[in-house]
């Protein structure tokens, strides 16, 4: 008998193959996350579940499921899982780090540079038949080239910032709770306190994980701080930056622009008074979403699910304590 197993939505095929050779699987076909209720129903007789970061997966799912044997996240992030439970329970959780990390500085680069030179306001105008000559003061912007970059959060994604901000003559600041100095010496850093990169910095960009220590990390002191010119860029977790401190500050002119892939909450509800303004882009959460990214998280996820199932040690575990070591 093959091991049990759910999937919540359907995956890439280099994923979904694998997972349907090894398992007896159920797919959840939906567009939407399944309902809680469903879900919870659904992991009663499973071994392994392949999560996203839609589902929430914490003491409550876990009492549903006493024969799981492993989660695996189709994500690098996995703030939707509570590993304290997990392990305490035995039960090991994947992620899948590493291959999404140049596609996502790739998308946060976009963003920035969009916020930079106001693309998607451009996009509008020309839409709307405003284009009517060649403006001297027309959507004027930030030069990203030569400007002061400040990342939030040196991890891998973050240095893929700093290398591509490398090829802009960037000057780069960041904070982190850890300091890197072989990074420093490689890209050209400067470590500097949270408060120093936020007054130095043109572009600020948020890299870090969600916790309780980063909730709400960059709120009303911390947008009082930024340069009136300053684009903030997150395409890291919504609730690290505060909403409604955002808002009055887009508003007041306390900063230029934000660019956002994350929001708080996701999806963004559609009366968020965010979206009346101009000086704002938000996507829909797609920083790892290129075909070849997307196959290969597919691919990690599967891999880290069957190893679970049959009691072998996941290749990427985020709670090795798990197998006490
Ligand atoms: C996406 O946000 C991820 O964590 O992979």
């Amino acid at each position: 008998m093959k091991p049990r197993v759910f999937v919540a939505r359907p995956i890439p095929d280099q994923g979904l193959h694998l997972v349907m050779q090894c398992c007896q699987a159920e797919i959840w076909e939906g567009e939407l996350p399944p309902p809680r209720d469903v879900l919870l129903s659904k992991v009663g007789e499973i071994e392994g579940l392949l999560s996203l970061l839609t589902e929430r997966v914490d003491g409550e799912l876990l009492d549903c499921a006493p024969g799981l044997k492993v989660v695996s996240n189709m994500a690098v992030g996995f703030d939707n899982i509570d590993i304290a439970e997990c392990t305490k329970r035995g039960i090991p959780v994947g992620n899948t780090p590493g291959v999404l990390t140049d596609t996502t500085a790739d998308l946060a680069w976009a963003l920035l540079m969009c916020g930079a030179r106001r693309i998607v306001e451009g996009m509008d105008y020309v839409r709307a038949g405003k284009w009517k000559t060649w403006g001297p003061m027309l959507l004027m912007g930030q030069d990203v080239h030569g400007a002061t970059l400040g990342i939030i959060g040196l991890g891998r994604i973050g240095e893929a910032m700093a290398k591509r901000a490398r090829g802009f003559d960037m000057r780069i600041l960041y904070c982190d709770v850890r300091r890197r100095e072989d990074l420093e010496a490689e890209w050209g850093l400067e470590y500097v306190d949270l408060d120093t990169l936020l007054q130095e910095s043109d572009f600020v960009t948020v890299h870090t994980i969600l916790s309780a220590e980063t909730h709400h990390l960059i709120s009303e002191r911390e947008f009082e701080l930024m340069k009136e010119t300053a684009v903030l860029v997150n395409a890291a977790r919504g609730p690290i930056v505060d909403p409604q401190a955002l808002y009055r500050a887009l508003k007041e002119g306390q900063i230029a622009y934000a660019a956002l892939d994350v929001t708080e909450p996701e999806p963004i509800h559609m009366d968020s008074p965010l979206l009346e303004l101009d000086n704002i882009i938000i996507v829909p959460h797609i920083g790892s979403a290129s075909y070849a990214t997307r196959g290969k998280m597919a691919g990690m996820a599967a891999r880290n699910l069957i190893a679970g199932v049959k009691g072998e040690r996941l290749p990427t575990c985020v709670n090795p304590e798990v197998y006490g070591q």
